[in-house]
């Protein structure tokens, strides 16, 4: 990427008003442009609990980056169902609503450069049986995860991904039966909404992609003996009556300024999981529903984490709109769905890294808005700096092109550089990890640094300043319950 000293050329204008372009929401409130930060886990502190420093750090950045909407990495509803040991939690303690009501502070601040503050949503989560008891450290090894089946996740056929998927997950998960407890998830997911606009967030993002927990309930793999929960209207489908329940709490208990959103798969990649057939007619259902605001498109879970890919950002491909991994999906299926703000706005995450790319998925009606994950770990103010900056010619204009050091020595040495039989959610987790100890170093104030190799953000990012000095005293605390 360079900057150019001579005017831009009339097609980067263009594309840089359309991105630019606000967007009124089904609830009235505006995103002042169509880039939106995606929900990063940002991989600081240990044990769970409410935003740090590092994380008022990290999300200070990117409030002076010229985003649309920023989405928080997921907030587990359940301190003892973690995605990693990093992941915000919401114990209920006052040190809780004040922490996020700082990070909120942090992001809406008036004296901010950009002309206006970004939206911020709070990614509201529950892994379900892809917890790892012996990657979170929140439970035991022998506590089990829960589900709505009895499994645990196939990171691979053959003997080494039979060794990978039993240390990650010791015991299979343990299935929910019972409605109560059902229920009890479905108050988890609403308190969690009730306290993010205490804190003076502008809405919730429910995870229900990537095998988590919501994702297994809509899953015909995971969910097959779907029962009906009470209090749901008789034409809603079984296996929308989890999703049903906390959309509606949600919209009964909070204001209806506040951004109820969905991120869902356009499919799970895997054997007998959702298919985009059945996700298109889901996703037609949710919006019949009038009671969300944004949809977010992602696909895959840690079987086959399809949202992960391509694992190394930098593409030999010249034809750009094959780095889109799910346009496919949302071209076919927004035709169908009524725009905003008749209808929610709908969120293509997944490989849009390049000013072009953007501005034809959005004039193609491929997405109204774009989401952007790896990419914001590296340049927090990727919108201002790069895609909006006039400066930038178009083809300069593209944040995807960089290796991470080491990493093809890592998943080697792990089992999984076979791209036939290599374990991909080994390959996804050494990217994965690197990016978040780039948010780490945001968060501890010193700059993102592309050339860090894998070993030395491991040692360095994660051992040292992560474990040794993210609390391993909170850790046990956590564990002890
Ligand atoms: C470090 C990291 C953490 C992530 N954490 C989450 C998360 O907490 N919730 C979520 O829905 N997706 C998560 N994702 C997936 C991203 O939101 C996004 O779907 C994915 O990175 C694809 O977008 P990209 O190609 O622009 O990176 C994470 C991705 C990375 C790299």
């Amino acid at each position: 990427m360079a900057v150019a000293n001579v005017a831009p050329s009339t097609e980067s204008q263009d594309d840089i008003e359309l991105i630019s372009s606000p967007l009124t929401l089904p609830n009235g409130l505006v995103v002042p442009n169509r880039l939106v930060k995606a929900a990063m886990a940002e991989g600081i502190g240990l044990g769970g609990g409410p935003p740090r420093e590092g994380h008022m750090n990290l999300y200070r950045r990117w409030a002076e980056g010229g985003w649309g909407i920023i989405i928080s990495g997921n907030a587990q509803i359940d301190p003892r169902q973690l995605a990693s040991p990093h992941d915000l939690t919401l114990p209920s303690h006052p040190s809780t609503l004040k922490a996020y009501t700082r990070l909120a502070s942090a992001v809406h601040r008036h004296d901010s450069p950009t002309p206006s503050a970004p939206l911020l949503l709070m990614q509201i989560s529950h892994p379900g049986l892809q917890s790892s008891a012996t990657i979170n450290l929140s439970r035991w090894p022998w506590e089990s995860a829960i589900a709505p089946c009895s499994d645990r996740p196939t990171v691979s056929e053959g003997p080494v991904g039979w060794f990978w998927s039993h240390v990650m997950w010791p015991t299979k998960s343990r299935p929910i039966v019972d409605t109560t407890e059902w229920l009890e998830i479905v108050k988890r997911f609403v308190d969690a909404a009730v306290l993010a606009e205490k804190a003076g967030w502008d809405g919730v993002q429910l995870h229900s992609a990537h095998g988590y927990l919501l994702a297994e309930y809509l899953s015909p793999l995971t969910n097959p003996d779907t029962k009906p929960l009470p209090d749901v209207p008789k034409d809603i489908p079984l296996r929308l009556h989890l999703l049903y329940l906390i959309l509606k709490g949600i919209h009964q208990n909070t204001e209806k300024r506040f951004i109820k959103a969905v991120k869902v798969n356009c499919s799970d990649f895997v054997q007998g999981g959702l298919d985009e057939t059945q996700s298109s007619e889901i996703i037609k259902t949710l919006v019949s529903w009038s009671l969300l605001d944004i949809i977010e498109i992602s696909g895959g879970t840690y079987s086959s984490p399809a949202f992960a890919s391509p694992e190394s950002l930098k593409s030999s491909n010249p034809n750009p709109s094959r780095q889109s991994l799910f346009a496919h999906f949302t071209t076919s299926l927004l035709p169908s769905l009524p725009p905003p703000p008749d209808g929610p706005a709908i969120i293509l995450t997944g490989g849009l890294h390049d000013r072009q790319l953007i501005a034809s998925s959005l004039k193609e009606r491929a997405c109204d808005l774009v989401g952007i994950g790896r990419p914001a770990c590296l340049y927090p103010h990727l919108p201002s700096d790069i895609i909006l900056n006039p400066k930038i010619q178009e083809g300069d204009a593209v944040v995807g092109g960089y290796r991470i050091p080491g990493s093809e020595l890592m998943k080697t040495l792990l089992g999984a550089s076979n791209p036939k039989n290599g374990i991909k959610l080994v390959g996804a987790g050494v990217s994965t990890l690197w990016h978040e100890w780039q948010m780490c170093r945001i968060g501890r104030g010193v700059e993102p640094d592309v050339n860090m190799h894998w070993l030395r953000g491991a040692m360095v990012e994660e051992m040292w300043y992560e474990v040794m000095r993210g609390g391993p005293l909170n850790w046990w605390r956590c564990l002890m319950g």
